[in-house]
């Protein structure tokens, strides 16, 4: 099977290249990815692929590419909020145009697409309401980051049901584990700390994100390229609820600090409130079950691979503090 993952030197992306590579022998794996800040070639050390530096919305490679695959699962993105309120553009080009791009390749040569998105397209949930997004939740965006998914998810329905394109969408809440850019909440405070920096927190803290290893969230987009029906929409999640102050408490016990060991600083324009995922039919369809039910051991190895692999994260670190400190003077 050869298949063409674009964004296969981000977070989620070369995850799911290294599992791919070691669970399925028949695969052979092309990579497109822009190698922008956010993506790196290291991050695919060790793996036996062909990688192609470019951009997904450039129209001529990406149709080549196509040409050349069976199946194409599509990661690339820009995909930090806080980027996207200080410069959105990027995001309309490699979200949007992006999509639009790889969905006429794939419906010029009718090849299998599976597209990868955010459960941020639903917006938020109130804190105390046990309600959870389904793949029936209206789409109700909040930040330019969400909202360009939202529209990159819509194009794909329309060109399924327009164009008879063989497609999937699957909506993740936040993943965390090895390779995520240091810009990211959980490898920003485990590297602050590293570096002696005390942790700062948006707003109260009480932020609810459902996390998800980076590994089931790639394990659960196998099970739907294998057998979700076309056209349909999979919800991915594993029961993973924490607010923002609980994890950072998590954090800071794992590496030897008092829980209460942070700051708070002042909330985020359009901060959503609590995401939660009912992934029952992903569950039930497909008969997926995620394999790392315990967040704190997850956590764990997570902090040990930054600990063990200064080398991956340490030249990503200033240039992002320093975004950090510009965006904190603007907003
Ligand atoms: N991180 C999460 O918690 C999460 C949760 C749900 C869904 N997602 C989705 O998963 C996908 C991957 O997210 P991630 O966290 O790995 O992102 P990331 O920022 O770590 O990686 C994105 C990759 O895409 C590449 N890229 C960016 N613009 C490109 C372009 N124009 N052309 C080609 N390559 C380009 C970058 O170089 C990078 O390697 C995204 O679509 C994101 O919306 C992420």
């Amino acid at each position: 099977m050869r298949v063409l993952v674009t964004g296969g030197a981000g977070f989620i992306g070369s995850n799911f290249v290294h599992q791919t590579l070691a669970t399925r022998p028949d695969a052979e794996v092309t990579v497109l990815d822009a190698l922008t800040y956010a993506g790196s070639r290291s991050s695919l050390e060790g793996a036996d692929v062909r990688f192609v530096e470019g951009l997904v919305q450039d129209g001529a490679l990406v149709d080549r590419l196509v040409g050349e695959s069976d199946v194409v699962v599509h990661f690339a993105a820009e995909s930090h909020n806080d980027n996207s309120l200080a410069s959105p553009g990027p995001f309309v080009q490699t979200n949007v145009v992006g999509t639009y791009e790889l969905l006429e390749a794939v419906r010029r040569h009718d090849v299998r697409y599976h597209h990868i998105s955010t459960d941020e397209v639903y917006g938020d949930l109130e804190l105390d309401v046990p309600d959870r997004f389904t793949e029936a939740t209206p789409y109700n965006p909040s930040s330019p980051y969400s909202s360009t998914k939202g529209a990159s998810d819509l194009l794909v329905r329309a060109w399924v049901r327009s164009f008879g394109v063989r497609a999937t969408i699957s909506n993740c809440s936040n993943n965390y584990g090895p390779r995520q850019h240091v810009e990211k909440f959980i490898p920003r405070q485990v590297t602050n700390l590293i570096d002696g920096v005390r942790p700062r927190l948006y707003g109260d803290g009480l932020n609810v994100r459902d996390w998800i290893h980076v590994d089931d969230h790639n394990s659960a987009v196998w099970a739907i390229i294998d057998r979700g029906r076309m056209g349909e929409t999979y919800l991915i999640g594993a029961d993973g609820e924490v607010d923002n102050k609980t994890v950072v408490a998590e954090i800071l016990t794992l590496m030897g600090r008092e829980p209460g060991d942070f700051d708070h600083v002042t909330d985020r324009p359009g901060h959503d409130r609590r995401y939660a995922i009912d992934w029952t039919r992903l569950r039930d369809e497909l008969g997926w079950q995620p394999q790392y039910r315990d967040f704190r051991s997850g956590l764990a190895a997570t902090i040990d691979w930054y600990r063990a692999n200064e080398d991956w994260w340490r030249p990503q670190k200033s240039a992002t503090e320093a975004r950090y400190a510009t965006a904190e003077q603007v907003l």
